[in-house]
């Protein structure tokens, strides 16, 4: 058993079904909101009473009495006008909490019915730098990944990058203009921000410029080699920053994750024909549009989704529906996850509906678009530079290093330089990762270097600092005896945090079903809070064996716990800090 919750669910709805005779009436279970209320508390039963016209407070009886004995339960109680408070036995609870010393796998539950998923995330346009634009997704898309891994699902990451589009004409375009001298073109493209913003500069004031990078577009769709080539030594310069990024973030997207637009180049015209076989494209000025129903606009005309230009050009639309049907036909994706910003998502709704439309994936294929909010700079308006520029991923990054080393340095002067500069850099880059996963995903949030880097709060500082103190008390205990020592609750502290390590496996459940990271740090604030009570209710070194040893063992899973959640929100953790 791994979810209590459920399980208590299930237990006191059959007996609900069974007293009431009502084959399907359903109780439902949630964690007590204060500790008079026992552990959990059943509700539902007054809705069914009310059906059968009966006594709520004598069926909740009758509940309790069909459910009997069972060694979860130390006891349950009719309280109110119906309500049953579940009070779980402290044995039941010493034991389980036992079997994780040596695993905490057994609160990772597994799904019974594990799917392929396919999540698009991070895909960056190829064009600039990464820039904080893509933070959001690439954090939260790598987040969900791990967590539908960890649960059992076969997860296909998919970084769909821009690679194909107009503007790499005039990037060609400009990198030819430069020089031919391969050597040169790699040093101008060091900066791919600096070399984008010098080739639009061009392009915006040089009419030849503008025409020969249109031209450049043309060769290069037309698959033209010398073209290809220069674009090539583009694409591996631009995806060798991205690459840096990842590593830095300690994002687990790999390049055979790598699906580029241009991979779906050859697939285009077929899209095209498909829809036009299955009479659903509609010519309007010259384009080709897909009209459907659902899409109006203010106005209340047809909004259309636009297929192909009137000059034969293809659509960032089209590429997405030849990738809907590239991944639930070839990579079998039951479900795909596309973890993009909140601004596309009429993109999306319209994307999917045609694909359905059209029959590109099965009417099973799930279609979804995890939208995240906007990062805000302090000023409540999108995060940039103080001139208005975009900044860096690779400059904001270094910053967090550069602040955290400053924090660190102040907490610990005496540490070796290079051990303060390898933590900093963990607690700089988890404090970044950290502020954006435990804030709700869907809503624009504000970045806040000072929040984010405080040790207090619901911060990475603070939960990297949590766990690696519970690793120092950890390290002053020599007796090798605790390992075979039992765990046995003396003190409510002890109680609190046996039933929050328990409750993990729903808090994963959850993050899985409503794609937001944010419950798994919450619970691993509320969960290292926890810890922190019990520390101070209950002495751990100075008690005496059996108590000591059953303490440590309590801090030693706690530890495992914050770890392994840590982890699956993509942060390492330090044993010292
Ligand atoms: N490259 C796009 C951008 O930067 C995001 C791509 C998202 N994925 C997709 N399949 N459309 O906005």
């Amino acid at each position: 058993m791994s979810n209590i919750r459920e399980t208590l669910e299930v237990k006191i709805s059959t007996a609900l079904s069974s007293v009431a005779e009502l084959p399907d009436s359903k109780a439902n279970v949630i964690i007590a909101s204060r500790s008079e209320f026992g552990d959990y508390q059943a509700n539902g039963i007054m809705s069914v009473a009310k059906q059968l016209k009966s006594n709520p407070r004598e069926l909740a009886q009758q509940v309790v009495e069909q459910l009997g004995h069972d060694p979860l339960i130390d006891h349950y109680e009719v309280a109110g006008p119906g309500f049953i408070n579940i009070h779980l036995s402290n044995s039941w609870l010493e034991q389980r909490s036992k079997e994780l010393q040596n695993s905490i796998q057994s609160l990772i539950p597994q799904v019974a019915e594990p799917q392929t998923i396919v999540v698009d995330y991070s895909s960056p346009n190829l064009a600039k730098e990464m820039h904080v634009g893509h933070l959001r997704g690439t954090i939260i898309g790598d987040s969900l990944v791990r967590v539908l891994e960890a649960l059992g699902h076969k997860v296909i990451r998919q970084n769909h990058v821009g690679d194909w589009g107009t503007q790499f004409g005039m990037l060609i375009a400009y990198l030819q203009s430069l020089s031919t001298d391969h050597d040169i073109q790699s040093t101008q493209l060091a900066d791919l921000e600096v070399f984008y913003r010098a080739a639009k500069a061009r392009f915006d004031t040089d009419p030849d410029f503008a025409a020969t990078a249109r031209a450049c577009v043309v060769k290069l769709q037309a698959g033209d080699t010398q073209i290809l080539a220069i674009w090539e030594q583009f694409i591996e310069e631009s995806l060798h920053h991205c690459g840096a990024i990842y590593e830095k973030l300690n994002i687990k997207i790999q390049p055979s994750d790598l699906r580029a637009e241009s991979f779906y180049n050859n697939r285009l015209q077929g899209i095209i024909d498909d829809l036009n076989d299955k009479n659903l494209v509609t010519v309007s000025d010259g384009a080709k549009c897909v009209f459907l129903d659902q899409f109006k606009g203010k106005d209340g005309n047809p909004l259309p989704v636009i297929v192909q230009k009137s000059d034969g050009g293809f659509l960032y639309a089209t590429t997405d529906l030849a990738a809907i049907q590239f991944r639930g036909v070839e990579l079998g994706a039951e479900r795909v996850l596309y973890v993009v910003d909140a601004r596309q998502s009429l993109h999306f709704q319209q994307i999917f509906a045609v694909a359905h439309e059209a029959g590109f994936v099965k009417e099973t294929c799930k279609l979804e678009h995890i939208a995240y909010g906007t990062m805000m700079g302090k000023d409540g308006r999108p995060f940039k530079t103080r001139s208005g520029d975009t900044i860096k991923l690779v400059d904001l990054l270094d910053e967090a290093s550069r602040r955290a080393f400053v924090l660190v340095s102040d907490k610990n002067p005496d540490l070796d330089n290079a051990l303060r500069q390898k933590i900093a850099e963990t607690v700089g880059i988890g404090a970044v990762k950290y502020a954006d996963l435990s804030k709700n995903r869907t809503s624009d949030y504000i970045f806040d270097w000072d929040s984010m880097l405080s040790f207090e709060g619901n911060t990475a500082p603070y939960l990297l600092y949590a766990y690696a103190r519970i690793k120092s008390i950890l390290r002053k205990q020599e007796d090798t005896s605790v390992s075979s020592s039992n765990i046995i609750i003396t003190d409510n502290a002890e109680r609190a945090l046996i039933i929050k390590l328990l409750q993990l496996p729903e808090v994963l459940q959850s993050v899985a079903k409503d794609y937001l990271p944010s419950h798994l740090s919450t619970y691993l604030y509320e969960l290292a809070g926890i810890f922190m009570r019990f520390y101070e209710a209950c002495p751990i070194l100075k008690a005496e064996p059996p108590i000591k040893h059953s303490r440590l063992l309590l801090a030693e899973i706690t530890a495992n716990t914050l770890k392994e959640g840590l982890h699956l929100l993509g942060l390492e953790t330090l044993e010292q800090m």
